[in-house]
């Protein structure tokens, strides 16, 4: 991991509330960011107010940049949004696990990817990370569920994708996209016709509460990534701690730092 200031190379608004930025990135920060991974951005001066920096997905990275997607929520999104392109930046990463794309994942029939609301930039890193492979996504789901369709950012990228082989679904709150209702609709509908699938799934907690309830149903693997609070991002301060089932005893409960050990987790191990 690298921590270093960098510049800010484009800025680009998707909603009223949320943007991108694409930052120049150090070193060899690109040949060791996976999917799933994150970083801590802060503005130069962050360290002084909001003191600490602010954790968020690596969403596509190139030879020498990498993109974040932010929705405006507080302070430290705030002040990230008002950085214009040509701005410095404070970044840290890429930290945490990522998805395990190494792992058994090619003996399984097909991948289900859940996303709900902002949990698609660490989802979209996956697909993202796919097509700049030239790697086909045939036998990959995308089922991706927001409030209404001006939540459902990356569409238009995302729709391209069907030229991989991608199946993608939408699901909203409001029926302005896609059906009406919760993506953990969608998902228990695909492990019916796929049941063998991997899944892996970002959002909200109580989203991600809810694709666990589903996975248990169906006898099903997934992992689940996480996006508790961080405070440092780098496994000191305990402010991120999650309970999971102790895989070695199964009647005790341990924690487990988000951060490093995370925050992409064994779906059935999460305790909520
Ligand atoms: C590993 C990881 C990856 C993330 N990836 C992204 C991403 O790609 N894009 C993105 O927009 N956000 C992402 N987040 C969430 C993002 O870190 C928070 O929204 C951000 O830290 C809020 O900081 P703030 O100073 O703007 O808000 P604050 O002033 O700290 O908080 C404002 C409000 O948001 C709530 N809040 C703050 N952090 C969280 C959180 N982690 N979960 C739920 N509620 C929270 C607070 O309770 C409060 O109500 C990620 C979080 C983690 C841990
Ligand atoms: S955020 Fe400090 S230990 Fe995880």
């Amino acid at each position: 991991m690298y921590l270093f200031n960098s510049e800010i190379v484009n800025k680009e608004k998707l909603t009223q509330n949320i943007f991108r930025l694409r930052i120049k990135a150090a070193n060899d920060f690109c040949r060791v960011a996976t999917p799933g991974k994150f970083v801590m951005l802060g503005s130069d001066d962050s360290l002084f107010d909001p003191l600490l920096r602010r954790p968020f997905g690596i969403c596509r990275w190139g030879t020498d940049w990498f993109e974040v997607i932010i929705k405006i929520v507080g302070k430290g999104s705030s002040q990230l949004s008002k950085l214009e392109k040509g701005a410095s930046v404070a970044v840290h990463g890429p930290l945490g696990n990522g998805y395990p794309i190494n792992k058994p994942e090619n003996e399984q029939n097909t991948l289900i990817l859940v996303a709900g609301g902002m949990g698609i930039a660490s989802i979209a890193s996956y697909l993202f990370a796919a097509f700049d492979r030239k790697q086909p996504l045939i036998g990959t789901f995308l089922l991706y569920g927001a409030a209404n369709y001006s939540e459902l950012i990356l569409l238009n990228e995302l729709t391209d994708a069907d030229a991989f082989g991608l199946q993608l679904q939408t699901i909203t709150d409001d029926g302005s996209c896609g059906r009406q209702g919760l993506v953990t609709q969608l998902l228990s509908h695909e492990l019916q016709n796929n049941p063998q699938s991997q899944v892996f799934a970002c959002g909200p907690e109580p989203m991600l509460k809810s694709v666990q309830k589903v996975l248990q149903k169906n006898e099903c693997d997934g992992f689940l990534s996480l996006e508790n609070r961080m405070a440092c991002g780098f496994g000191v301060c305990l402010g991120c701690v999650q309970s999971m089932i102790n895989e070695d005893d199964e009647t005790s409960v341990k924690t487990a730092k988000v951060c490093t050990q995370g925050p992409v987790f064994p779906a059935q191990q999460v305790i909520f």
